[in-house]
Order: structure tokens, then C-alpha cells, then sequence
């Protein structure tokens, strides 16, 4: 069968049929997976350059790879900036979203359906793996997550016991089947966890905290109890990665949120072994899997956070993305770094010139992805969404 479009480099296809972009989109996506399973090494070997789409961009940039067009995609995309999301959680807590596959693969879909992204993350949330530790997890209208019996002692932590994710955390892993099965290779999907370090400090504090006293407290009074409560977290979080991309996922982030509180030096003692460790044992399920280290705060620790590993490096916009891409060197791809603010913020015109800012500065490296330097704001309009993600689409065209 023959498609009747034509490629141009720059701009991806153009039509004669009169088929819908959409049409010719399912016809070429069904063209390149038919028979085979749609892991991202064989969109590497099979598929050139010149006939990318929206399904190879994402993962095309996380190896460097050439791109039509800059990949987008926001973090928590799916949440309650959307009226979709809203009149769910009418009905359903976030765990009960989080916990049902249907519901949570729904979720997952939303911002796919209501946008032009380049890839959909699975919706889940960072804390629910405290839960299978032992810890007691709950989401407090206003106040965010609570852990009820926060780890204080060496007691605690000996208590924690690590079980494989297919049994503490099955409903994500469903999830992960299910999401992929309905995006049928439209865009890829990511899968992800908190890090050791961000997940000590919710379990450690018992929630959200400004001087994280209690989780610094233990690593610099108790350091042997610190190290044996990251070394079990690892253990939860490596296996938990691997188990998402055995279940489909076809690149994992690790969610570093907190760790810009910590000196560099601290950042290598007490957590880059963790962080490490982790992705190992994530990359055991696939030794290609592309792995993104996101952080926020890191301008001062970026050349650690690439040691930690990940083949593309999240950057806050504390810092140019230029300067950090240089920092880090050109074996990694990196993704960021518009401050969420702005989107939610700020008129659309200068949304754009923040937006191109950002593209000159990376200047048609292959190996940038752009996203924002946090989770997406619930005040965030919808439409300033949409143009922020036609704008990078359409930006390298026009230059
Ligand atoms: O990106 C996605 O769309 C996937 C879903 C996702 C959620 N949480 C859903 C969620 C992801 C990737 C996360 C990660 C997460 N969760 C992080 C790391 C990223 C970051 O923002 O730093 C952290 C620190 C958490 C912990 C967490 N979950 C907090 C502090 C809160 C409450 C604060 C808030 O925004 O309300 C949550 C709740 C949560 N997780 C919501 C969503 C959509 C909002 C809760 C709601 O629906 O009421």
C-alpha cells in the first residue's frame, strides 16, 4: 500500500490526498507496527529520519537523535488545570484515580486528546510506593500528602520491608498495559518514580517541608540508619522502574523534586550512589529504556546529577539551558525549561518570546525536550497551553 504524501524535511508531510493530517497519521503508524511490538529500539533501527512523526519525535530526542520538530510534553500534564481532570475528581479521590486502571488510563489520556503532546506519562503519583513500604498515605484537600506514621527511628526504618512492585503497586503497572494499548503508538509513554532522596524526605517529614530538619537530621546525626533507609528505597524504586518498562513503558523520569536542597558535596555522599543504583537496576528489564533525571534547584550539582545517569537531564529555570546543556556535557540530551509561572501567568506573546528564547538558546542541537522546569500550575489556562505546544512545534519551521 501506497501513501500518497510527500516528505519535506522541514516541515513533516505534505499532503495530495486530501486525507486529514490525522488520517495520514493512523495509515503510517499502522504501516510501521503492524506485526511487531512497538518498543522504541525497533522505531530507531527501522525507521530514517526523514519520516518522522509526532510517535518518534520524544524518543528520537532522548537518544539525540535528529526531529522534524522539538517533542513537548508538560509535567502533570493530566491535573486539575484541566475541567476534564476536575469533573473526575468530583467522583474519585486521587488515590482511587491512581488505583483504578481504567480511570487512571483515562486520566493518562486526557491531555493526549485535549492537546498536540508528544508523549503522555502514566498518571500516577510519587508518594503511593511509600504505601507498599508500610507508610500510610493520604492527600489532604489544601494540604497535599501526609504520611501518618513518618520513619523517625531506626525502628522504622527496620520495619520498612520492600516488596516487588507487581504486588504494591499492580494497579500502575495495569495501567501502563492498558494506556498503551489505547494510544496504539499515537505518542509514547513514560513511566516514572519519585528518587530516593525525594521520597526519604516525604517519608522522613510526613509530608511537604521548607527545611527538610527531620530528613537532614537523620542523614547528619544518624548516617549509617540514612544509608540503610536510601538503600531500601532503591531497592522499591529500581524495581518499581523496571517493572513499568516491562509492562510497556517506553522511557521512565525519575522525579528528583527536593534535591536542590543539598550542598553538591551532601548530593554525592548521601544520594548520588541511590539515584545511581536505581537506574541500574530500572535498565535491567531494558538496557535501552531512555532514562530522564529530572531535579529542580540542581544549577549547582547539574555534572553530578549526569553521574547519578539518564540519557537526558531535567533543568529547573533557575538556570539558561544553554549554559547547564554545557555544564553537562554533549553525551546527554536535556529537557526543559520554561518556568510554570509564565504558562500560567503571563499573556501569550510573551509566553512565545520566552518560549523562543529557550529554542535559540538550544539552537537546533537534537537532544532537547521541551517541557517546563516543574509541574504545569493548576491555574494554568488551557489555551495558553495549546499555544505554547504549537509555538514549539512550529518555531523550527519558521527558522
Ligand atoms: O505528570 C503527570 O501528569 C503524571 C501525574 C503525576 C502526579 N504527580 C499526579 C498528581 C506526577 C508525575 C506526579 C509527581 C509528583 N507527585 C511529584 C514530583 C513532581 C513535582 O511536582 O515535583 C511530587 C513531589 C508529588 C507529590 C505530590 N502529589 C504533591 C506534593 C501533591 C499535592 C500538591 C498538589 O499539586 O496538589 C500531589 C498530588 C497530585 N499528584 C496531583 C496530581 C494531578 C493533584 C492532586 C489532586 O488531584 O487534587
Amino acid at each position: 500500500m501506497s501513501v500518497p504524501v510527500t516528505y519535506n524535511m522541514k516541515n513533516s508531510v505534505i499532503f495530495k490526498s486530501g486525507l486529514s493530517w490525522q488520517t495520514i497519521d493512523k495509515i503510517i503508524i499502522g504501516l510501521r507496527f503492524r506485526g511487531e511490538e512497538q518498543n522504541s529500539s525497533s522505531l530507531n533501527r527501522k525507521h530514517p529520519p526523514s519520516i518522522l512523526s509526532q510517535a518518534d519525535r520524544f524518543l528520537q530526542a532522548c537518544r539525540r537523535q535528529p526531529v522534524d520538530t522539538t517533542p513537548i510534553w508538560l509535567m502533570r500534564q493530566a491535573g486539575r488545570y484541566m475541567a476534564e481532570y476536575r469533573a473526575l475528581r468530583e467522583r474519585y479521590s486521587i488515590l482511587e484515580l491512581i488505583k483504578t486502571p481504567d480511570l487512571a488510563t483515562e486520566v493518562t489520556l486526557q491531555p493526549i486528546n485535549a492537546f498536540d503532546l508528544d508523549a503522555a506519562i502514566i498518571f500516577a503519583d510519587i508518594l503511593p510506593i511509600l504505601e507498599g513500604l508500610g507508610l500510610n498515605l493520604e492527600f489532604i484537600k489544601g494540604d497535599g500528602p501526609v504520611i501518618h506514621n513518618p520513619i523517625r527511628t531506626a525502628d522504622d526504618i527496620a520495619a520498612l520491608t520492600v516488596r516487588p512492585a507487581e504486588e504494591t503497586l499492580g494497579f500502575t503497572l495495569q495501567a501502563i498495559r492498558q494506556t498503551k494499548q489505547a494510544l496504539n503508538g499515537k505518542v509514547p509513554l513514560i513511566g516514572f518514580s519519585g528518587a530516593p532522596f525525594t521520597l526519604a524526605s516525604y517519608a522522613i517529614e510526613g509530608g511537604s517541608s521548607r527545611n527538610y530538619l527531620n530528613a537532614k537530621g537523620l542523614m547528619y546525626d544518624q548516617p549509617d540508619q540514612w544509608h540503610i533507609l536510601m538503600s531500601k528505597l532503591t531497592e522499591a524504586i529500581g524495581d518499581y522502574l523496571r517493572a513499568q518498562a516491562e509492562a510497556g513503558a517506553q522511557a521512565l523520569q525519575l522525579f528528583d523534586s527536593w534535591i536542590g536542597s543539598l550542598s553538591p558535596a551532601d548530593y554525592r555522599t548521601y544520594v548520588l550512589p541511590y539515584s545511581k543504583r536505581a537506574i541500574e537496576i530500572a535498565r535491567t528489564a531494558n538496557a535501552d529504556i531512555p532514562v530522564i533525571h529530572f531535579g529542580t534547584g540542581t544549577a549547582g550539582m547539574l555534572p553530578l546529577i549526569k553521574e547519578a545517569g539518564g540519557d537526558v537531564i531535567g533543568v529547573d529555570w533557575r538556570i539558561n539551558i544553554d549554559t547547564a546543556w554545557q555544564m553537562l556535557g554533549d553525551e546527554v540530551a536535556v529537557q526543559g525549561n520554561l518556568d510554570p509561572v509564565i504558562l500560567a501567568t503571563a499573556p501569550i506573546p510573551e509566553i512565545e518570546r520566552q518560549t523562543a528564547r529557550i529554542l535559540q538558546q538550544i539552537n537546533k542541537q537534537p537532544g532537547h525536550i521541551f517541557n517546563l522546569g516543574h509541574g504545569i500550575l493548576k491555574t494554568t489556562p488551557i489555551e495558553k497551553v495549546a499555544a505554547l505546544i504549537d509555538f514549539v512545534h512550529t518555531y523550527q519551521n519558521s527558522n
